[in-house]
């Protein structure tokens, strides 16, 4: 068996909901409540779920941007709470990240050759020569012409500053890139183009990506395996064809079978909010809800080696 490349095991976030006049914590949200899953070398690990489920949340962590209250994350089976000097830094270099805007993650007053090499010139000491000509090849490798060198952000379109954002992440020649709604901002057919890149470049590279998206089609053309949330908790676990065609979550056939647009279905009434209160958090929404589902404890049944699913309808 792998390596996995990146673990995480029963991982819970917990995030300020209301605090009183003294700015105590009178209510906390659960955006995590307790998120496993790996990714493998060279594999692409794709992320679904409506807005609010925790998939952002879920990847603020694996970067380290954010701190679980239990749980933790492993990098090439080393916690990474544990990571000290070299280590830490090794594991900075190996996981990146490319953001939904590249237009805020880009410093404008930064020309394009600048922005791509900026981690190289904090971690290494290179001459402008050397950096000129590192930022000359990463833009190749996004397939950006050598003019847009000199440019700024401004002067960009938006799939041309996404390519930037991607040389970025790979000027430190990493292992994982968090991609968290990277085609979300852009036109539908750079979209495509933008999946394209990151294709290529994980064949190129053996990239493994966590790639977190809205978009069915983007996630489903992309990934090897995929991770279904619901409210945060992964909800549904598997190869590509294992969630998009037979999946075996309520949830999931929701979401995968709703028309865009016609969103009523993801309505909660108040009622049903508060009885889901405990057990399953899908069983306000859910069709075929049982008593039991009350106090199911979300524990997944597997139904194969690699398909996993939360839910009481699958385990018998
Ligand atoms: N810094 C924060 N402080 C308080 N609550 C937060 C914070 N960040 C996220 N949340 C809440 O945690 C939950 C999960 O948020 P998260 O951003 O991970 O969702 P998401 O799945 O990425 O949603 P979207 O698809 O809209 O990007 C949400 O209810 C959100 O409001
Ligand atoms: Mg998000």
């Amino acid at each position: 068996m792998r390596e996995p490349l990146i673990e995480v095991r029963e991982v819970k976030k917990l995030y300020p909901l209301r605090r009183d006049f003294l700015g105590r914590v009178k209510e906390w949200l659960s955006a995590l409540n307790g998120v496993s899953l790996s990714v493998y070398p060279g594999e692409c690990l794709g992320v679904i779920g409506e807005s609010g489920c925790g998939k952002s949340t879920l990847g603020k962590i694996i970067l380290d941007l954010e701190r679980p209250e239990e749980g933790k994350v492993l990098f090439r089976g080393k916690e990474l709470r544990k990571l000290k000097g070299r280590d830490y830094k090794e594991y900075r270099k190996s996981v990146q990240a490319v953001f939904q805007n590249p237009q805020s993650s880009l410093n404008p007053r930064m020309r394009a050759w600048e922005l791509v090499v900026e981690g190289l010139k904090i971690n290494y000491a290179l001459s402008k020569g050397e950096l000129l000509s590192r930022a000359e090849e990463l833009l190749k490798l996004v397939n950006l012409p050598v003019e847009v060198l000199n440019k700024y952000p401004h002067q960009l379109s938006g799939g041309q500053k996404q390519r930037i954002a991607i040389a970025r992440a790979l000027a430190l020649k990493p292992e994982v890139i968090v991609a968290d709604e990277p085609t979300s901002a852009l036109d539908v057919s750079v979209q495509a183009q933008i999946v394209n890149l990151f294709l290529e470049l994980q064949e190129k590279f053996n990239l493994s990506y966590l790639f977190i998206s809205h978009s069915l089609p983007v996630v489903e053309a992309i990934s090897d395996r995929v991770i279904v949330m619901y409210k945060g908790y992964v909800v549904e676990e598997g190869k590509n064809e294992e969630v998009f065609t037979e999946f075996a979550h309520p949830y999931t056939k929701l979401l995968i079978s709703s028309v865009p647009g016609s969103s009523v279905s993801f309505k909660e009434t108040r009622e049903q909010e508060i009885k889901k209160a405990q057990g399953c958090p899908f069983y306000g929404r859910c069709p075929y809800r049982k008593r039991e589902c009350l106090s199911y404890d979300m524990k997944p049944f597997k139904l194969s080696d690699t398909h996993k699913v939360a839910c009481l309808l699958v385990a018998s």
